[in-house]
């Protein structure tokens, strides 16, 4: 997608530098543009964990970089375990980076030491390539949703989103975002409403970032605006992204999600859940018991980041000496949700629904 009118993916290797990976550092979004390297898979590992790199897809691919990094320190069996450990522990709930990590892993311990480097780059390429393939299908999909709302309604169409689920979270497209994308391209008129997602504002900082580049009509609101709006007939769909999916079909996602989805179920607006499939695990049934929630430092809740006089600055919020709990993610149980939209079409948040789409599942499944 566009920034300043130019093209970028979230990732890429260094021009005449294949040693190093280089990410748009999204600490500082929108305030800065500024281009992060990564030269190891310790470095890949703190890129995910600081949130320089976020949102599921990103972190996996981002990963499988890592695993490359890490083939030209040292191809050794044990040197690439120990990488790839770190790797999946630098962050707990999207289920992508270990998907990514076992992806690149399995093929790179089936080959002599010397072509695992290669083989890695290739990997990791290729997961890349498959990432903007999937979520411009996600798109194509949701688009119709949105196609068959606009139909009935002639108006424009307001969806509301939460967090960040765009392009900056995958590496082009996006994953709930790439519907509203393309219907724009259609020519349907769209309004967002962006969540500002507290404790980090991703909706603030990335969503309305890349909405006001891509040149989509939105408007930011606060975390608890949602309800009231759709009360009042204002919201006509909400589209999230996901960091892990059951295979019944229950979703986490950012803190926040789970009330949203309340809030459009008691007031009948349709609530679609959008995902590649590397964001499903297929060993777990039940998301609020079986899903690890990432907690994180206190300070992201007691304190807040923004841009005052040409820097980035962190202000505090609550006295000093409150203590704060800051878990990262909640799920949304299937029975409040619309739909799935995956990229090979739109099913039902339900164990049925998901084999219709994979079944090549049926046989592993619980
Ligand atoms: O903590 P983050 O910013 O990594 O959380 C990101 C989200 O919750 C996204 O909605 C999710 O990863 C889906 S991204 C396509």
């Amino acid at each position: 997608m566009r920034i300043e009118g130019k093209h970028y993916h979230t990732i890429w290797v260094k021009e005449g530098s294949r040693d190093t990976i280089q990410v748009i550092d999204q600490r500082v979004l929108p305030h800065q543009f500024v281009v992060h390297e990564i030269r190891s898979a310790s470095e890949a590992a703190t890129a995910i964990s600081d949130m320089i790199v976020r949102g599921a897809p990103l972190i996996g691919v981002t990963a499988a970089y890592g695993l490359y990094l890490a083939c030209l320190a040292d191809s050794s069996d044990k040197a690439l375990s120990e990488a790839a450990s770190l790797l999946k522990a630098s962050r707990p709930t999207a289920v992508n980076l270990a998907w990514a990590v076992d992806l690149v892993m399995d093929e790179l311990l089936s080959l002599p030491i010397n072509e695992r480097a290669e083989a890695a780059l290739k990997a990791a390429e290729k997961i890349k390539a498959d990432d903007i393939e999937i979520c411009r299908q996600i798109g194509k999909h949701g688009l119709e949703i949105i196609r068959e709302l606009y139909e009935k309604e002639q108006r424009t169409i307001n969806i509301l989103t939460h967090c960040n689920a765009g392009w900056l979270a995958t590496v082009d497209w996006g994953t709930a975002t790439s519907p509203i994308y393309q219907a724009m391209q259609e020519g349907i008129p769209v309004h967002v409403w962006v969540d500002e997602t507290r404790p980090r504002n991703q909706g603030a900082n990335l969503t309305a970032f890349e909405l006001l580049q891509e040149e989509i009509p939105h408007k930011l609101i606060v975390d608890n605006t949602g309800g009231h709006l759709m009360q009042h007939g204002m919201v006509d769909m909400v589209i999230v992204g996901t960091d892990r999916t059951t295979a019944h079909g229950d979703v986490a996602n950012k803190i926040g999600t789970y009330l949203k989805a309340l809030a459009a179920h008691d007031n009948q607006i349709p609530f679609y859940v959008a995902l590649p499939s590397s964001t499903i695990d297929w060993d777990l049934k039940d998301g609020v018991k079986e899903i690890p929630i990432e907690q994180r430092s206190g300070e992201e809740v007691t304190s807040i980041w923004g841009w005052s006089k040409g820097e980035m600055t962190q202000v505090k919020l609550s006295p000093k000496g409150t203590p704060a709990a800051n878990y990262g993610f909640d799920v949304t149980p299937a029975r409040l949700i619309t739909g799935l939209i995956t990229d090979r079409g739109v099913c039902e948040a339900s164990k049925e629904g998901l084999l219709r789409l994979y079944p090549e599942r049926l046989s592993t499944d619980g």
